[in-house]
């Protein structure tokens, strides 16, 4: 099958232009990024450096720095705090790839694979620890406070998810609900402390939070989608872990929901009981895309991105308004 590509019926969003406008801002919280993840120890920074240095897309530091930049802030606290947003970001994938036990990040060897899950889970440890001493440098007790809150409800969306996985009768609200705690939540912290930042007024840090909540859900959706419709090369990560995982993903949902009491025994064994074959993924696959469940699952991404995009419309007309719409598109039309 091809790779997923809704850019048809969906407006092509791009980062490009926000990359642009925060290019000298992401080069210093880059630079605090590379200072901060040195330690003595040396296990600490091969391993986070193998994982940071792969790259990554670093959308929620933009989103601490746009939405700094957007409510008018012109200091530096913005960049400690992203710096913080990245680092708590990289400390969840440690941890979820060993719970996931997936095997490719960022287009490189999970890092769980080379050093083992015990250095990933405490070297993750480290990361999370890194990222408060970042945040209270700030002097923010208000954005201390948002982004300790997000670490721990994210772990709380991880533990959720853990413990609904293989679950076919999984409904549509608690799914939201837990990428909204695994995901969604630090995109709405990212913004909304990066408008604390700016010392922004209360309706411009709610209507901020707003927009990365929204943008979070409308991107872990497409993330879900991706795993079925998407490309390995692409992603960077292997298409179908989720389904090897038997996590209960909505496209998944949706499609057993669609399909017939024939394909009912199919659902059962490989994501009730875990039993799969080789050929069972790209029967999924089908199913998935045939019940157009795939095509429902970017439309409520869709959905979201515009509510995201909705949210700016307290702030004027301008470069960072616009940039921060077309990464809202990006959230759903993007293959990485
Ligand atoms: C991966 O996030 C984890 C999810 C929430 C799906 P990203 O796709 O933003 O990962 P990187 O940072 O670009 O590698
Ligand atoms: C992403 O979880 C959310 C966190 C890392 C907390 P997933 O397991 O859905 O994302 P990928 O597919 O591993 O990036
Ligand atoms: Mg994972
Ligand atoms: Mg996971």
């Amino acid at each position: 099958m091809d790779a997923v590509n809704p850019s048809v019926v969906r407006p092509i969003g791009s980062v490009e232009a926000l990359v642009r406008l925060a290019a000298a801002d992401m080069a210093r919280v880059d630079a605090l990024i590379t200072e901060r993840m040195d330690s003595p120890v040396p296990v600490i920074p091969a391993l986070a450096e193998h994982l940071i240095a792969a790259g990554g897309k670093r959308l929620r530091p933009l989103l601490t720095v746009a939405a700094d930049r957007l409510a008018g802030g012109k200091g530096d606290h913005s960049l400690k705090l992203a710096a913080a947003v990245e680092f708590i970001h990289t400390a969840t994938l440690l941890h979820d790839d060993v719970v996931d036990g997936s095997q490719l990040r960022r287009g490189k060897v999970a890092a769980h694979l080379i050093w083992g899950g015990s250095s990933s889970v405490l070297v993750g440890d480290f990361l999370f620890a890194r990222a408060f001493e970042l945040m209270v440098e700030t002097g923010s007790l208000r954005a201390l406070q948002i982004l300790a809150k997000a670490s721990s409800v994210i772990a709380e969306g991880e533990v959720m998810q853990l413990t609904r996985s293989h679950d076919l009768n999984l409904d549509q609200q608690t799914y939201i609900e837990i990428i909204g705690a695994k995901t969604a939540e630090l995109f709405a912290s990212a913004a909304e402390s990066g408008a604390v930042a700016a010392g922004a007024s209360e309706d411009k840090i709610a209507a901020l939070r707003a927009y990365g909540l929204n943008l979070g859900l409308a991107f872990q959706l497409t993330d879900d989608a991706l795993d079925y419709g998407g490309k390995t090369e692409d992603l960077g990560k292997n298409a179908g872990d989720d389904f090897r995982e038997g996590k209960a993903t909505l496209p998944l949902l949706l499609a057993i929901g669609r399909s017939g009491p024939r394909e009912a025994d199919f659902w059962q064994r490989v994501i009730g009981d875990l039993k799969q074959t080789e050929t069972d993924f790209k029967r999924a696959r089908e199913l998935i895309v045939g019940t157009g469940a795939l095509e429902a699952t970017l439309d409520l991404a869709s959905d979201y991105a515009e509510t995201a995009k909705a949210s700016l419309e307290l702030f004027p007309d301008g470069e960072w308004r616009r940039a921060l719409e077309a990464l809202a598109d990006f959230a759903v039309t993007r293959a990485v």
